[in-house]
């Protein structure tokens, strides 16, 4: 299209995605897309020449940040040395590197890598590794996955039956048998009632042990949790949630998941967001960070004692698996990618940077419709209410959290609408400035403030 003008070149693209490109949770009719051409650090401009400070890193994905040299640069050699071989009782010098690079950061015996394409996979993967675990220890009624409400696993079948958003599930039942549903740990919204601080007990943990003990420990062998809820409306749990579920998980004999798809990789400002939320996982689920997006990746990180489980008897095999799992430039990238992380300390920066990101935020609470800012490290965000005192959403066709994103994104600000239509969150690139956070805040600031003369508030 080099011949094209700017705006001819522009048109043609839209033909061409509008006519043939089927995109993911995404409406076609009316779409007018904005459609992107390159991107450096935190930033990102379309095709005509607007810019954009990527405050959700592509989806809380790019966590190096955009054009990476060294990350180019690793896949072409090994695109020059070795493009493609698969794993399946063969070994490639990337896959193995990769998987001691991330055991080597996994604490305690998580020192097991499972290497997938993306999070859906890696998830899909935990559970069949748990239920298989199960029948190889002689267990094998142990199949019930407990998961929770506003939880967001991904898309496939697997996925979807922990799926805690029904929009996202309702349409592709019947789903799996054999997955229970649990309450949030979703304090700005406890749905026994309870504060926490004052008359909280743990019911949302504690829900655990009585779900275990309805359906039977003979039969409840995994809980998959996100470490901490994401697209169902970044929700922290409070600091004794993870411990308490452990601990019951343990005493029944249940595999715990910890899906850090979003928190793997220093995101919430630890290597792995279970470190800072107490919580001691069997397997954990990664993807986004592991590669910062450069080139599909994701992995499943296991305990010693899971993958003992599956040695010796031919039988015991994990009989799971796909072509590129281990592919060796999608391995190239996420060695390149950590490296990144480890040179420029992009955990500790994250962390550091967290409270101009959550102190900035939190200062959105003065305007009338914001009931709720929380968050960790680089990822928060926004909840929007009609009425404070009550928590009361707006009713979902006024789009006010909607409204807020466009306002900001005229404004050259990247935000993503998620929780169910009523919250904006807010996951830069770990290279993400100061001058930058401080952008967003005060855009988001402008944006709600249009939004609330709009609605003559
Ligand atoms: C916590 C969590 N798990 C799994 C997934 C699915 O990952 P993918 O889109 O790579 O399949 C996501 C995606 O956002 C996620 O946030």
């Amino acid at each position: 299209m080099a011949d094209l003008p700017e705006s001819r070149e522009h048109e043609a693209l839209e033909k061409d995605f509008l006519g043939h490109l089927w995109p993911p949770f995404t409406q076609m009719q009316g779409l007018n897309p904005v459609i992107m051409d390159h991107a450096r650090g935190a930033v990102v401009w379309d095709t005509e020449g607007n810019e954009y400070i990527d405050a959700f890193a592509s989806l809380w994905t790019v966590n190096v940040g955009h054009g990476r040299q060294e990350i180019f640069d690793a896949i072409a050699e090994q695109t020059k040395k070795l493009a493609i071989y698969h794993i399946f009782q063969i070994a490639n010098e990337p896959s193995s590197k990769l998987a001691a690079k991330v055991a080597g950061h996994m604490p305690g015996d998580l020192n097991h890598v499972f290497l997938t394409l993306g999070g859906g996979e890696s998830v899909e993967t935990a559970v069949k590794m748990a239920r298989q675990y199960w029948r190889n220890k002689g267990q094998g009624t142990k199949y019930m996955v407990m998961f929770r409400d506003r939880s967001y696993h991904g898309t496939t079948m697997t996925s979807t039956s922990a799926q805690g958003l029904s929009m996202n599930r309702a349409k592709f039942e019947p789903l799996l048998p054999g997955f229970i549903k649990l309450g949030a740990p979703y304090c700005y919204r406890c749905m026994w009632g309870k504060t926490y601080g004052e008359d909280c007990k743990m019911e949302c943990a504690r829900q655990v042990e009585q779900e275990i003990a309805f359906y039977g420990p003979e039969n409840v062998g995994t809980m998959l949790g996100e470490t901490m809820i994401g697209t169902g409306g970044v929700i922290p749990p409070p600091p004794e949630y993870w411990p308490l579920v452990n601990e019951i998980c343990k005493a029944n004999d249940v595999l715990v998941i910890n899906d850090e798809v979003i928190t793997g990789f220093g995101r919430a400002g630890t290597w792995f967001g279970f470190e800072q939320f107490g919580s001691d996982p069997d397997l954990i689920t990664l993807a986004k960070g592991l590669s910062s997006g450069y080139l599909p990746l994701g992995a499943v990180g296991a305990k010693d004692h899971v993958f003992e489980a599956f040695l010796g008897d031919p039988g015991k095999t994990f009989m799971s698996g796909a072509t590129y799992n281990g592919h060796p430039l999608c391995s190239a990238a996420g060695i390149a990618n950590l490296e990144i992380i480890e040179r420029e300390k992009l955990v500790d920066r994250c962390a550091e940077l967290g409270p101009c990101l959550q102190d900035g935020l939190a200062t959105l609470l003065s305007h009338r419709i914001v009931g709720d800012v929380r968050g960790v490290g680089l990822v928060a965000g926004v909840e929007f209410v009609k009425d404070k005192a009550t928590r009361e959403w707006f009713a979902p066709a006024q789009g006010v959290a909607a409204k807020v994103r466009d306002e900001a994104f005229k404004r050259g600000v990247f935000v993503r609408l998620l929780g169910g239509g009523h919250v904006l969150a807010v996951a830069p690139p770990f290279i993400i400035s100061t001058e930058q956070i401080d952008t967003v805040v005060s855009v988001l600031d402008e944006s709600i403030a249009v939004v609330e003369q709009q609605l003559g508030i």
